[in-house]
């Protein structure tokens, strides 16, 4: 699983707008070491053996390097993000990729947050709504990428992806931080009996569940050892990483990367 994944960079990577509680437009990315810190994870994806596309980053979008937020892909499909207006501008960059690469792209006709609210786990997808996402949004997920959709809520901004809040580690194991997720929604990921990792608002809140597991490898964030040693423990091999950079956006591992080959559901076209 997430072997081949679309990165942009981190070039114009900048702090022009707070659309999330981790962006202050008074705390900006070191460019050099923001370049390093994505380097740093490209290399890490390339070392774990993934396949790595790239579209380059348009200087007038400086969220860009977060591609988990472009669409969802499934197969030979792909339903397109619909951003807040700040990252509206990314879009066509995006579209004209996934067009160009042959994918069948679908507009999102409501707010959609792309797979940072759409984490898929086998034919399911854990899907966010509330925050970025417009719950109409997952009858058109089901429709059109054929997935058996969870609907999930965070409880408040922090979480304003799902991505923040959950991990998919492999198609049995899930990585979660319950305080961060509702009641019913808690209910709900308990009731798949899946192998769950509970992580503690302390390491949520440093963005340990943004990360990209293939089930052999995990790569994440550095400073964050109780989720390490939890994954270890399941015979994962670990690497952690340096994202303080990426942190000022609002965004880790997960957020730099957008899975290409979610496989089809068996037996369908
Ligand atoms: N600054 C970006 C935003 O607020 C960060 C996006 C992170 N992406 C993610 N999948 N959580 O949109």
């Amino acid at each position: 699983m997430n072997t081949e994944l679309l990165v942009s960079d981190a070039t114009h990577f900048r702090i022009d707008y707070e659309i999330n509680p981790y962006m202050h437009t008074d705390v900006q990315p070191d460019p050099v070491a923001a370049n390093a810190e994505h380097d740093a994870i490209v290399a890490a994806h390339l070392a774990a053996g993934r396949l790595v596309e790239y579209v380059p980053a348009a200087p007038e979008c400086p969220d860009m390097v977060f591609t988990a937020n472009a669409a969802v892909v499934r197969g030979e499909r792909a339903v397109l993000g619909f951003p807040p207006p700040e990252r509206k501008a990314e879009m066509s960059y995006f579209e004209e990729w996934l067009v160009d690469r042959g994918y069948e792209v679908v507009e999102a006709p409501f707010p959609f947050s792309g797979q940072g609210d759409a984490l898929a786990c086998g034919d399911l997808l854990l899907a966010g709504h509330g925050q970025r996402t417009d719950q109409r949004m997952h009858a058109v997920l089901a429709k059109e990428l054929d997935y058996d959709v969870i609907p999930l809520r965070t409880v408040g901004p922090r979480w304003y992806d799902l991505d923040l809040a959950i991990a998919v580690i492999d198609p049995h194991t899930l990585a979660y931080c319950p305080l961060a997720l509702d009641e019913p929604s808690r209910g709900s990921l308990r009731a798949l009996g899946l192998d769950l990792i509970e992580v503690g608002l302390d390491e949520a809140s440093r963005l340990a569940l943004n990360l990209i597991s293939d089930g052999r490898t995990v790569t994440m964030t550095r400073g964050v050892p109780r989720l390490a040693a939890a994954l270890r423990e399941r015979r994962l091999h670990v690497v952690e990483l340096d994202t303080t950079q990426l942190a000022k956006g609002g965004g880790g591992v997960r957020c730099t990367a957008l899975t290409l080959d979610n496989p089809p559901r068996q037996g369908s076209r």
